[in-house]
């Protein structure tokens, strides 16, 4: 049976992106194999956060998590900081890692880009180690996350590679996966950028209120023309919508192309919304039960004991490999 890893940094409110390019795929996969699933909350700390709000954010993930149809009995869902040889690992893989390699993480640029490079978190840097860690310690095969995320999975592989050339078979070699419809959710007010918790006008948020949910969707940018077909460079705002509508509801594209033909944009507008609508009802409806139970500390403990025994294990192989007498 296959393993798969994949983590989500509390640092806000999730959006429709992160739901559809994320969660959404992990409960798809649930069935498929060994989920190891976890919230980065030591990723999170990368950038200034209050103390409330990671602790908020981070339970609320779970909550989501569990309200999207995770199963927990199915499912190891933890903490990062849960289990300590995330950081324990980190230090020591630190090392295998060049400096080059990690200016060049497009995620970097884009997040310091507008910083004083004097006052520019070690953290925000080294980033990518830590996440070459949380994926190593799984011995996972695949690596389920959006776009963005791809290349910090490469990575990882270049750093197995380097290892274990070094060291011998020490390290699993880890594949991304990404999602088949739905990896870039792009903004509705700007269908060439991402969704991305930045634009309040054009990024859907879980826990918006359904009367704005339905009004962004109505307001989405389109384009030129009436007809709703999938085109990305001349169609970006209908392309988006079809991804949103697909990903949701299972159909393909071209059967929805089939489905809408003859549809305003206004009516198909109107479609895209109920279909987004009904889902994010049903999450709030689930995620208000579960965050009013205790149900999450029990799935946290449970997630940290599994976690812990395949992590610590890992753990020990490198420590052992690089001559740290245990
Ligand atoms: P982040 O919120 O950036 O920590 O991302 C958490 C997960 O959601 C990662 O796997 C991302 O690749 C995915 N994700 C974030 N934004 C989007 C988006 N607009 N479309 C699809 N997936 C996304
Ligand atoms: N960096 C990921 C993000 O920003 C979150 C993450 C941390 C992750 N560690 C991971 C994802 C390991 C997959 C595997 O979305």
């Amino acid at each position: 049976m296959s393993r798969y890893i994949s983590g989500i940094k509390p640092t806000g409110h999730l959006t429709l992106g992160n739901y559809i390019g994320a969660i959404k795929q992990f409960v798809a996969l649930q069935n498929e194999g060994e989920l190891f699933l976890f919230v980065a909350d030591l990723h999170a700390l990368t950038l200034p956060i209050n103390p409330q709000d990671l602790r908020k954010n981070s339970i609320d993930i779970i909550a989501l998590y569990l309200a999207s149809g995770l199963d927990k009995d199915k499912v190891n869902i933890f903490l990062q900081s849960d289990v300590p040889a995330h950081s324990e690992l980190a230090i020591i893989l630190q090392n295998y890692l060049y400096m080059g390699e990690l200016s060049r993480m497009t995620q970097f640029k884009d997040k310091t880009q507008k910083m004083n490079s004097e006052a520019i978190g070690v953290g925000i840097f080294t980033y990518p180690i830590l996440m070459a860690g949380d994926i190593v310690l799984y011995d996972a095969d695949y690596v389920p996350v959006g776009d963005d995320q791809v290349q910090h999975v490469e990575l990882a592989r270049d750093l197995v590679r380097r290892f274990n050339n070094r060291y011998g078979e020490i390290l699993k070699m880890p594949k991304a996966v990404k999602v088949k419809n739905g990896s870039r959710i792009m903004s509705l007010s700007n269908p060439t950028v991402k969704m991305s918790k930045s634009d309040p006008k054009g990024d859907i948020f879980l826990d918006d209120d359904l009367k704005v949910i339905r009004k962004k969707i109505m307001s989405a940018v389109t384009d030129l023309g009436h007809e709703i077909k999938y085109d990305v460079e001349e169609k970006p705002g209908i392309s988006n919508l079809l991804t949103i509508y697909s990903a949701l509801t299972g159909i393909s594209i071209p059967d929805l192309e089939k489905k809408f033909a003859g549809y305003m944009y206004g009516q198909f507008k109107q479609e895209v919304a109920n279909v987004v609508v009904d889902e994010i009802d049903k999450l709030k409806k689930n995620y208000a039960e579960i965050i009013n139970s205790n149900i999450i500390d029990e799935v946290l403990n449970k997630g940290k004991l599994a976690a812990s025994k395949i992590a610590e294990a890992t753990l020990h192989r490198v420590q052992k490999a690089v001559g740290l007498y245990k």
